[in-house]
């Protein structure tokens, strides 16, 4: 069994209260492709209810903690040292589309150090957690990061700017050139899952740029206590704050940071 501190018990009802709904919504998409209302504002109502929860119950919880918030955005605590964040629905774009592969994701900060992570997938009740120095778990196995080394054996994940996004050509040039170079690339189109699959050692690795802090937050710690390296895309410590994002085992993350450095000098 994981050792479950007090904080991650009440991380993990929060999720499971949370996710009851999100269930539940995501059993009736069929029904609403064809309703009046379509699936997108029923999403939308989808994501702000589990935030909902969630910001209930952690406030029950843990009172005076603040929170950043995918879809509320800030709201400040009385005790300046704790912080949630949260995405209540990581892959939504997924969900909208009847694709069970989306996620809660909490992290919580203290003093600016992620020290607890959360990440939850309701649909096949895998539930990744980690806790500074404790190690990462998968509902209550210990996780580790794959052992491959040899970046042509190696199967990466990562995500894709889309419509209105910046950098089309920058992107393709990275995944132009790990293409070539390994075994296969995933792009699935949830972050908190791809970070989780990297520290449960299904993926070998993974990149993608300018996502938000509560899409990697949790992630982060997950990947790092299953023995993983995370940086940012110039091996920097600046993922939070650029949204840029590398995440593999010890092996691969040099060779990786090394191919998307190279591809993107091409371009520029
Ligand atoms: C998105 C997913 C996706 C990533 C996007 C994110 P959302 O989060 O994590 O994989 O490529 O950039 O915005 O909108 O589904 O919470
Ligand atoms: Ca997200
Ligand atoms: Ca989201």
């Amino acid at each position: 069994m994981s050792p479950q501190s007090p904080t991650l018990t009440v991380m993990v009802q929060a999720a499971r209260k949370a996710s009851r709904k999100l269930k539940r919504d995501f059993g009736e998409l069929e029904n609403l492709q064809v309703s009046k209302k379509g699936p997108a504002d029923f999403v939308t109502t989808a994501d702000m209810t589990a935030e909902k929860t969630l910001v209930e119950e952690l406030s029950h919880a843990r009172p005076g903690y603040g929170f950043l918030l995918e879809e509320r955005g800030k709201i400040e605590g009385t005790d300046p040292t704790h912080r949630w964040i949260i995405d209540p629905l990581d892959g939504t774009l997924n969900f909208m589309h009847a694709i069970p592969h989306f996620a809660i994701s909490i992290a919580l900060e203290r003093q600016g150090v992620i020290v607890a992570a959360l990440i939850y997938n309701p649909v096949t009740d895998e539930m990744y957690t980690a806790e500074r120095g404790q190690g990462a778990f998968l509902n209550d196995r210990r996780c580790r990061v794959s052992a491959r080394r040899d970046f042509g054996q190696a199967l990466i994940a990562t995500g894709l700017p889309f419509m209105g996004q910046d950098h089309h050509e920058m992107e393709l040039a990275e995944l132009r050139e790990v293409m070539a170079q390994t075994a296969g690339v995933r792009r699935f189109g949830a972050a908190a899952l791809d970070l989780a699959y990297v520290a449960a050692g299904r993926y070998d690795a993974y990149w993608e740029h300018a996502l938000n802090p509560w899409d990697i937050a949790a992630g982060i710690l997950l990947v790092r206590e299953a023995g993983g390296f995370v940086t940012d895309l110039t091996g920097g410590e600046g993922m939070l704050k650029s949204g840029d994002i590398l995440a593999a085992n010890e092996g691969i993350h040099p060779q990786l940071l090394k191919t998307l450095k190279k591809a993107r000098n091409n371009v520029s």
